[in-house]
């Protein structure tokens, strides 16, 4: 009996004496937490399954009821005192956290805003408005297209002979070889869907994409013509070398001097190539006109009876005449430019130019 009291009152100092003991190294324990991470190893040292707090409780068991009744309620305390601490530390850091990125993402409405730079209309569209406008002032009306067209209305209808060499001056890209389905070469083929659609008079200006297997400084496998079709009684040479001259002096703002030479085309008869005086020299010679004074800048002529006959308009009692003008070409007459990659690749510095 004397030895239980005895030993009893051991236990009672040594479970008081331990639950202080745990209590006050919990204290300086979490005390020196310094972030959120810091912490769980902290719970673990007392609440996890080999805690302090926890191996007390499972000598709880070898207790009797009476010390049970004693010590149990008071570890239990100590748990929920030492699980309270922990989540009031944990909020603490976490509204701290939040403060901190409150602060940092604050806005600052007195810093200047971004400036949205506005798009525009690409050089090559710009061109190509203005050409349009000019025809339409002449009463032309524009005409669009297919860009993958079959070998008719690309070569046959526009009088290339099978296997002739004419077709060699297009390097053409094909779709489908035997079906004869291309890309478009030149836009030339617009003039027989048009004619086949409407019975002269026609007055039609047709701007379009064409593909041609060719690429260097002055050449790309994409680009862009105008073409230009008139049809009517008693449509003559003069009429062709008239329109072509108001075209240039309002295209490139100012009298320009042009010249026609003969030249050769399946679907005009007589064919001409028009040049212009150069615009960069006056006609003096410099690198731009190859020290000739004259820039190449469109193939022309009038439309050859046998593109009538195909169209089924009768030769005898109408004439035309026909034009084709690169668009980049123009463009680069116009301002200057050197490469024609500059068109396609689409940089804000270049194109914010004009
Ligand atoms: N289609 C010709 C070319 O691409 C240009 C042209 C059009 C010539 C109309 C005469 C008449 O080179």
């Amino acid at each position: 009996m004397f030895t239980n009291i005895f030993l009893y009152l051991i236990i009672i100092s040594t479970m008081k004496q331990k639950i202080t003991e745990i209590k006050q190294t919990f204290s300086s324990d979490l005390k020196i937490c310094e972030t959120i991470e810091d912490i769980e190893p902290v719970r673990i040292k007392y609440l996890g399954k080999k805690g302090a707090v926890t191996e007390q409780l499972k000598q709880l068991s070898s207790l009797s009821i009476d010390e049970k009744k004693l010590f149990g309620p008071q570890l239990h305390e100590l748990k929920e005192y030492i699980s309270n601490e922990i989540d009031k530390k944990i909020n603490f850091f976490e509204e701290k956290l939040l403060l901190q990125q409150l602060a940092s993402e604050k806005i600052d409405f007195t810093l200047p805003g971004n400036s949205v730079t506005k798009g525009k209309t690409h050089i090559l569209s710009q061109v190509t408005d203005e050409i349009n406008k000019i025809f339409n002032d002449l009463g032309f009306v524009v005409a669009e297209g297919p860009e993958i067209e079959t070998d008719y209305y690309n070569f046959s209808a526009l009088n290339f002979p099978a296997d002739h060499p004419s077709r060699d001056m297009h390097d053409t890209f094909y779709v489908d070889h035997p079906e004869n389905l291309l890309l478009r070469t030149h836009t030339s083929g617009v003039q027989i869907h048009v004619m086949e659609n409407f019975k002269p008079p026609v007055r039609v200006i047709m701007p379009g994409k064409v593909f041609r297997s060719d690429a260097d400084m002055s050449h790309s496998p994409v680009f862009h013509q105008v073409e230009g079709l008139y049809v009517d009684k008693n449509v003559s040479f003069s009429h062709l070398k008239g329109t072509l001259q108001y075209f240039m002096d309002r295209f490139f703002k100012g009298s320009k001097n042009i010249r026609l030479r003969p030249s050769f085309f399946p679907f005009t008869e007589p064919s001409v190539e028009m040049d212009v005086q150069c615009v960069f020299c006056g006609g003096k010679g410099c690198g731009m006109c190859k020290q000739t004074g004259w820039i190449e800048i469109l193939g022309a002529g009038m439309v050859d009876p046998n593109v009538l006959k195909n169209v089924k308009v009768n030769a005898d009692e109408y004439s035309g005449f026909a034009f084709g003008v690169g668009v980049e070409r123009l463009a680069i007459l116009k301002y200057g430019i050197t490469n024609i990659k500059l068109f396609y690749e689409n940089h804000y510095y270049f194109l914010e130019q004009f």
